[in-house]
């Protein structure tokens, strides 16, 4: 079975590959390296033993898309993760957004019509759900209003690949993805934030490490038991371990719809204090963090109801805060002998 991973050298996607070459898949990444590094490639060949075939172009780029699809019409798959996800970068610049993350999706549907590929599983987000009423947030809960371009792209892919469906032979499995954090526990792949990271938990390792001076704590006021507020962490190679099973149930004709949805996060909230906590005690490193005031356009709660994807997918996370708080600082340490 042949399974193309765009973004294949990035953050999920590489530890996808890893997880889908244990299951016996061929794989193909193709990446434009903008967000992540050929050497990847490499990592994930010491991991595995197995060297995925790797193509740099970028799939806005519709020669090329096409040309590749000439050369691969045989793919039983297609994850889709190639896209840009910076929230801030988004604000400032849309159109960048809406060129690079719909314009390649559109270049991919239309090889998958062409070619007659039927099986598409694209990486969403939670964030398409805004600040929910209703907590934990099932995969029915109303679309909010995106609240910038970022989270508008997935919204808007989430309708393109719907309505592309609806005419075609196009099968797809939409994963809206919690706060995927971690890394792999060889220390060989992990997350390669650019610059000064926008998230907490590479900020907090890269904090603890030396090369940022202090954690801002963005608000303490929330209507939260400690005031600071809760996200849905979920380890990256149990959201891998997602990928995988969505797409075996696609190949297996086991959806029950040409698309679903399915919610990827572990069902537990945890506050940016807890998640200091469990960073404190795992790597028994003091953190120097201190609160400041909220960020703009940050949600107070939300974490996942995992029931569907529990029962429908077959698929449950698995790891531990304290697993994944571990995993990531082992990665950090990784990143600084090497350097
Ligand atoms: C962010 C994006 C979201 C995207 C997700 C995955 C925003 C508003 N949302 O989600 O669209 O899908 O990343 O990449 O950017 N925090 C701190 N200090 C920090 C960084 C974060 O206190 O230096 C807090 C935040 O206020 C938040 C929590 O930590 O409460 C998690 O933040 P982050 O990792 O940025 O993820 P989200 O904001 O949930």
């Amino acid at each position: 079975m042949k399974i193309l991973v765009t973004g294949g050298t990035g953050y999920i996607g590489s530890h996808t590959v890893v997880e889908l070459q244990k299951e016996g898949f061929d794989v193909i990444i193709v990446d434009n390296l903008s967000n992540s590094y050929a050497n990847v490639v490499d990592k994930i060949e010491q991991i595995s033993g197995i060297r995925p075939i790797f193509e740099k172009f970028d799939l806005t780029d519709i020669e090329k898309t096409n040309d590749f699809f000439n050369r691969h019409s045989d793919l039983d798959g297609i994850i889709h993760f190639a896209a840009f996800k910076a929230v801030g970068e988004s604000v400032n610049d849309p159109l960048m957004y809406y060129r690079n993350n719909i314009g390649s999706l559109v270049n991919i549907l239309e090889n998958m019509r062409i070619h007659k590929i039927a099986n598409l599983v694209f990486s969403s987000s939670c964030t398409v759900y805004g600040q929910p009423e209703v907590l934990p947030v099932s995969e029915e809960s109303p679309i909010l209003m995106a609240m910038s371009p970022y989270g508008n792209t997935k919204q808007i892919s989430e309708e393109i690949i719907t309505d592309t469906s609806s005419v075609t032979n196009v099968k797809a499995i939409l994963l809206r993805y919690f706060n995927p954090i971690g890394a792999h526990e060889t220390a060989l792949i992990g997350e390669l934030p650019l610059g000064v990271p926008n998230n907490l938990v590479p900020f907090i390792t890269q904090t603890a490490i030396g090369i940022r001076e202090q954690l801002s704590v963005f608000g303490s006021d929330y209507n939260t038991p400690d005031g600071t507020a809760i996200r849905d962490y979920i380890h990256v190679v149990d959201l891998a371990q997602a990928h995988v099973v969505a797409v075996e149930r696609m190949i297996n004709n086991k959806g029950k719809k040409d698309v679903e949805i399915f919610n990827l996060g572990t069902g537990n909230g945890f506050s940016v204090l807890e998640v200091i906590n469990s960073f404190e005690k795992v790597s028994g490193e003091k953190l120097n963090y201190k609160i400041v005031d909220r960020r703009a356009g940050d949600i107070e709660i939300v974490y996942a109801d995992t029931t569907f994807a529990n029962d429908e997918l077959g698929w449950k996370a698995k790891k531990s805060l304290d697993e994944m708080m571990l995993s990531s600082w082992n990665w950090e340490k990784a990143l600084a002998e090497k350097s």
